[in-house]
């Protein structure tokens, strides 16, 4: 059988889980692949720390370009993150004329264009089916299995810290701190848990999403970004109230021509399947103008799912060359070039959708008609409101879902409604996806 060497930088938790993988399974793969997996080494700063994967000593390298710059070695597998130096590794392994399996989401939705275009001018591969949603194959169902059709919208829970998090808060009544709390706790959140809540995990997620989806290459700076900190258990309770779950998407949809490219904490109908994805798994909800709606669930993230995902590249890639085929399915400009429509990002202040607004207000006569008032004049209209026993202090919380309403709109009367002397609070603005099944 025919050998392919492959070299391992990072063994944190999904390094140590394609070492785990590549034993356990080791028969299954090589006779899916017909060749030999060899690790050639595996680097890491730091070897005196205890792990959960035991590694013999004569494979523990200190510095990746011992592997880069090893002739013998096929394909590069970087499990480090985004940090100083692991773009340019990244470049150097492919202009070494490696083939490089990531999962570094954060790194390829701000440094994309360069790795993709390092990619191609030395004739390489890049593969990172683990940057999105862990164990679940979802790049490979854009470019393989829906690659017949065109994209009109993908909605994702790709972040199961936040999945986690929402579902303690609605089904236990936890307030959005206790949660976190008990998610840290549980090693399910970060002990700086900022870029999961506030979004950017999700974020950098959907920007690999929209590339392999729709051939955009939207920057991460430009996709609306808001996360989960600011809900509290009243929000989850009243959207229940009113048939719907609160769930941080990540939503690539086209609407007149342009693509709708945002994060944020969404109420959608209590009974589609994205509302039962519940505690840290992750789902992704794709719809094809051919296929139609189709639903991808599963882990999202950790040591085996996340393994899973990375060795499955590293076998396409090692299946390619065994057979002596170049791998160039993948390549960059396939899918950077793929957008035929020439779609361009569609303004966040176009954005049209019901919307939710939840706002603590003075319990006494009148306030209800300021309100609606303003929403008349930013032609909104309103069609349910809930409003509570007043709670202490005579403060009361308003909750209105208005029909749909242009964000622009919907924007201005949330400031005009945050000057009110009635209005205790700034009011909680939340989107609502009305399409999902
Ligand atoms: N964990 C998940 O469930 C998951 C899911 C999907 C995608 N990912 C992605 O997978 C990648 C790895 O995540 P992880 O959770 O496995 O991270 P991790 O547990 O922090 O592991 C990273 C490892 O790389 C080491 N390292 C840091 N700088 C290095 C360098 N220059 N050369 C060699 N090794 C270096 C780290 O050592 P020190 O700890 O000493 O710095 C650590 O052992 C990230 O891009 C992440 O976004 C992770």
């Amino acid at each position: 059988m025919k050998e392919i060497k492959i070299g391992l930088i990072g063994f944190g938790t999904v390094g140590q889980g394609v070492v785990k993988v590549l034993r356990e399974n080791k028969k299954e793969i090589e006779a899916r692949i017909g060749a030999r997996l060899v690790l050639a080494g595996v680097a890491d700063k730091d070897w005196r720390r205890k792990r959960r994967v035991s590694l013999e000593k004569k494979l523990r390298l200190s510095d990746g370009y011992l592997l880069i710059e090893d002739p013998g070695v096929k394909i590069i597998i970087e499990l480090v993150g985004d940090f100083p130096g692991v773009k340019q590794m990244l470049v150097d392994a492919l202009r070494a004329g490696k083939y490089v399996v990531t999962a570094n989401k954060a790194l390829l939705s701000r440094h994309g264009d360069e790795v993709f275009a390092a990619a191609k001018e030395s004739n390489s591969e890049i593969y990172f089916e683990a940057s999105v949603a862990g164990g679940i194959p979802i790049l490979r169902v854009l470019r393989e299995g829906l690659a017949a059709n065109k994209i009109k919208a993908i909605y994702g829970i790709v972040n199961g810290t936040c999945n986690y998090i929402l579902t303690r808060m609605d089904e236990s009544g936890l307030e959005y701190g206790q949660a976190l709390k008990e998610a840290q706790e549980k090693g399910y959140a970060e002990a700086n848990p900022a870029a999961d809540v506030e979004g950017v995990d999700a974020a950098h997620k959907l920007s690999i999403l929209l590339r392999l989806g729709f051939g955009v290459g939207i920057p991460f700076e430009k996709i609306f970004r808001k996360g989960i900190s600011r809900l509290s258990h009243l929000d989850l309770q009243a959207a229940k109230e009113l048939g719907y779950r609160v769930k941080l998407l990540a939503i690539a949809r086209v609407t007149d021509g342009r693509i709708e490219a945002r994060v944020h904490p969404t109420l959608i109908p209590q009974d589609s399947l994205l509302a039962s994805v519940r505690g840290v798994n992750n789902a992704v909800y794709v719809n094809g103008n051919f296929a139609g709606p189709t639903l991808y669930y599963g882990r999202g993230a950790g040591m085996d799912a996340t393994a899973s995902a990375v060795m499955s590249d590293v076998m396409e890639l090692a299946r390619n060359i065994a057979q002596g085929r170049p791998p160039g399915r993948l390549r960059p400009e396939g899918y950077v070039a793929l957008n035929p429509h020439g779609l361009k990002l569609q303004p966040m202040e176009n954005l049209v959708s019901p919307y939710y607004l939840r706002v603590w207000v003075k319990d006494q006569p009148g306030v209800l008609a300021q309100i609606a008032g303003i929403l008349a004049r930013c032609r909104i209209s309103i069609n349910s409101v809930i409003q509570h026993e007043a709670h202490d202090q005579d403060a009361v919380p308003l909750v209105i879902i208005t029909h749909k309403a242009i964000e622009k709109n919907i924007q201005k009367a949330v400031r005009d409604i945050n000057r009110l002397k009635i209005v205790l609070n700034p009011v909680q603005l939340l989107r609502i996806e009305t399409e999902l099944s």
